[in-house]
């Protein structure tokens, strides 16, 4: 099979070859995605390679995201592949959850499991890939936090120079540690998400630096993958939901595309409906899908999901479609929604990132409404790891937490550590009552 670029306005289509260095199409403007060209091998043989791979030592099958290298065959060559053995995330089952959620069953992808703890690994081999291919040295995002430390990391293992900019003070150190580490040279702007993106696009054309944000189509030809594997480890039973945050709406629209190609194998029989949640301050694409007119930014997006603090989608012309395509729908919740169903996921001995558990909350909102049946077959995506924000979980846990407007979070589910004299029999009093 073979690659190349194709735009994603209906009205336009133009293809490009797939080592054209564009983010967007050169004639219309227009999101592009990657295509293939010649056929696939049929749906049971593809289900028998990728089973037969994970008994296998080989870097690039164990990797969940190579291992499925026939569904994103835009390498020519897979020498260009720098795995660090990305995927192969754990599906993990919260009934605490599920009932805080209003279902009879609930099962969490957990993207944290990654090398560098989210889901932004899975596309990220792929744009780094597609940056050797290209003999790209200099690759450069922005990012809230976990793009920032995955391209890090997969730029310096693969030998080349990651350059990062971040919103200044909205950061985790968790996030920002990983980027020092691993060597990227970053840059802290005093800008909101958005505006850096402009900023950078403009750097990466003046200097020719490869860039991978999640515009770049090669990312999202990597973040399929958890599509793919979701479904690999479900015997390729499609469930009837899958619900995902929404930011940048990279994923949505991965997880989009993902779907349409494995139906059209025949991979799958039936399409998921996609849910996207959005935090209530920071979501454009949930007001948009009201009334679908014009699209308009939101030039202050708040939330404390800064994963997902992002006012202007790059990605939510692909998002409109998918959602379409899979008959899904969008949900927003409040930050005292995301905080207590963050604490739930915790009680199921899971836990994760606060954009992460939108997730749950809008389950919760979508089976009160009727939207989603209780006896629906759900999988929700936890993107990041607990440990991205443990700032947030402490302030949580001891009453402190606040909404961006300042206004108190209440800890439904707090966990208030105990502050106590070295006395043993007070100690065994308090552990008693
Ligand atoms: N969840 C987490 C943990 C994220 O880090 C992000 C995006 C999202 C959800 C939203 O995904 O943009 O594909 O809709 N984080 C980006 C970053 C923007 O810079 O790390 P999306």
């Amino acid at each position: 099979m073979s690659a190349y670029l194709a735009c994603f306005e209906e009205g336009c289509r133009q293809h490009f070859p797939a080592d054209q260095v564009i983010y967007n199409c050169p004639r219309c403007g227009g999101l592009l995605e990657v295509q293939y060209s010649g056929a696939q091998p049929p749906a049971p043989e593809l289900k028998r390679t990728w089973r037969e791979r994970r008994m296998s030592n080989a870097p690039l099958d164990q990797s969940g995201v190579w291992r499925y290298r026939e569904a994103i065959p835009f390498l020519e060559d897979l020498t260009h592949a720098v795995t660090l053995r990305e995927g192969s995330t754990p599906l993990l089952s919260g009934p605490h959850a599920a009932r805080y959620g209003g279902l009879d069953a609930l099962v969490f992808k957990h993207q944290g499991f990654n090398p560098t703890a989210s889901f932004k690994d899975n596309g990220m081999t792929c744009g780094v890939a597609q940056a050797r291919r290209l003999g790209r040295t200099r690759v450069a995002c922005v990012s809230t936090g976990n793009t920032s430390a995955s391209m890090a990391a997969y730029a310096a293992a693969a030998g080349l120079h990651p350059l990062i900019f971040l919103p200044n003070g909205n950061i985790s150190y968790g996030k920002l540690a990983q980027a020092l580490e691993y060597g990227a040279r970053t840059f802290q702007i005093d800008a909101n998400f958005d505006q850096i993106l402009a900023l950078v696009r403009v750097l990466a054309e003046k200097l020719g630096i490869y860039l991978l944000n999640s515009i770049n189509p090669f990312r999202i030809e990597g973040q399929k993958t958890i599509a793919i594997e979701m479904m690999d480890q479900r015997d390729w039973s499609a469930p009837d939901w899958i619900v995902l945050p929404g930011g940048n709406l990279g994923n949505t629209s991965a997880f989009g595309k993902a779907l349409r190609e494995m139906h059209a194998t025949g991979l799958i029989t039936r399409m998921p409906r996609l849910a996207v949640v959005q935090a209530e301050g920071s979501s454009p694409f949930f007001d948009y899908m009201q009334h679908k007119g014009e699209f308009t930014a939101n030039t202050h997006p708040e939330t404390l999901a800064t994963a997902i603090k992002i006012g202007d989608p790059v990605s939510w012309p692909k998002a409109r479609f998918e959602l379409e395509a899979t008959g899904g729908i969008v949900e927003r919740v409040t930050e005292q929604e995301i905080a207590d169903a963050k604490a739930v996921i915790g009680l199921c001995g899971i836990g994760c990132e606060p954009a992460s558990a939108a997730t749950l909350a809008g389950i919760r909102k979508l089976t009160a409404s009727g939207e989603m049946r209780a006896d629906a077959d759900v999988v929700a995506v936890l993107t990041g790891h607990v440990l991205k924000d443990s700032d947030y979980i402490y302030r949580y846990h001891t009453g402190t937490l606040q909404t961006p407007d300042g206004s108190a979070i209440t800890p439904r589910f707090g966990n208030k550590p105990v502050v106590v004299a070295n006395d043993t029999d007070a100690i065994a009093k308090l552990i008693e009552n």
